[in-house]
């Protein structure tokens, strides 16, 4: 098995983030200088996926522009030798083959994934939420490459969470293989507290095999009225293997407030020239 196209679904509504998120991409939102989206689209990269495609949909179309060169910009750069910021506004219209499809109707992430099938074909593929963000060593998505390469199966990134986020999320059952990597055996979506198998849920990161696009066209509509990845998920690793990677990072989820706060604040702590005088301005701060 080898992966070398990711999907990036990016087409929610973003509501949570209302009402910056009227008129701006949650996933353009900036972390510093750079929209999120751009470092999702990093780890891809780095993972050694050739191929993205964005999932977007009405008013989103800054993504597109941000994917793309800007020729007054770059030439306003060139001319007045500002040559950093000009190697900075051209690598996302050349760090990848960056391709774009519409979801048309905000129908759920599992409809969003669907909307892939072409662009996938048969071959199995990666998919990075495009609001969660993973700081570690190694890549999460090479993580789960990785594993889905040595067990010839599907791989749902998880982590050890709360009751009250298992609730939120999913929960998996699942049984160790080795250190981190689990088989699953069913996963429910936003179980009630009594209906969990386990406190690991996924988030964020998933190498799925081409089976799931005929599970998802025949998965009805479940939480909150949308096609749930996770139904779809739980068809999938029935009739296929599927493993869990307890994956080695941080994930920060940018699609909330307090997530995005928190993104913001630890990158600035960590950044060469802002780190310094943020951990001054906090520790002076009346
Ligand atoms: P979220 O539920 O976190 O995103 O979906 P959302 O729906 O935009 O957020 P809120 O709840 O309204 O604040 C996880 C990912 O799936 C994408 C989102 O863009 C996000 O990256 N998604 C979700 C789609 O692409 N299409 C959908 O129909 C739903």
């Amino acid at each position: 098995m080898r992966v070398k196209k990711a999907v990036i679904p990016a087409a929610g509504l973003g509501t949570r983030m209302l009402p910056a998120t009227k008129s701006i991409p949650k996933e353009m939102l900036p972390i510093l200088d750079r929209p999120a989206i751009e470092i999702i689209v990093n780890e891809a990269i780095e993972s050694g996926i050739e191929d993205i495609l964005i999932i977007t949909n009405r008013g989103k179309g800054a993504i597109e522009d941000y994917f793309d060169f800007a020729p007054d910009l770059e030439r306003s750069l060139e001319k007045s030798g500002k040559l950093d910021t000009l190697e900075k506004v051209r690598y996302p219209a050349t760090c990848a083959n960056i391709y774009f499809v519409r979801q048309k109707e905000t129908k759920g992430l599992g409809h969003a994934v669907w909307c892939a099938k072409e662009f996938v074909g048969d071959e199995p593929f990666a998919v990075l939420l495009g609001d969660d963000i993973m700081v570690g060593e190694t890549p999460v998505i090479k993580q789960l490459i990785d594993a889905a390469e040595k067990y010839n199966a599907s791989a749902v990134g998880a982590q050890w969470v709360s009751d009250e986020a298992v609730t939120k999320y999913c929960s998996l059952k699942i049984d160790e293989l080795e250190n981190r990597i689990y088989r699953v055996s069913d996963v429910i979506e936003k179980p009630p507290i009594e209906k969990k198998y386990s406190n690991y849920a996924i988030l964020g990161r998933y190498v799925l095999t081409p089976e799931i696009f005929d599970i998802l066209e025949k998965t009805p509509p479940g939480a909150g009225g949308e096609i749930q990845l996770t139904d779809g998920l739980n068809s999938l690793c029935k009739v296929a293997d599927m493993v869990a990677v307890d994956f080695d990072a941080k994930r920060y989820d940018t699609g909330n407030l307090i997530g995005f706060m928190e993104t913001t604040l630890e990158f600035g702590l960590k950044h060469p020239e802002v780190g310094p005088w943020l951990r001054e301005y906090i520790a002076n701060m009346k």
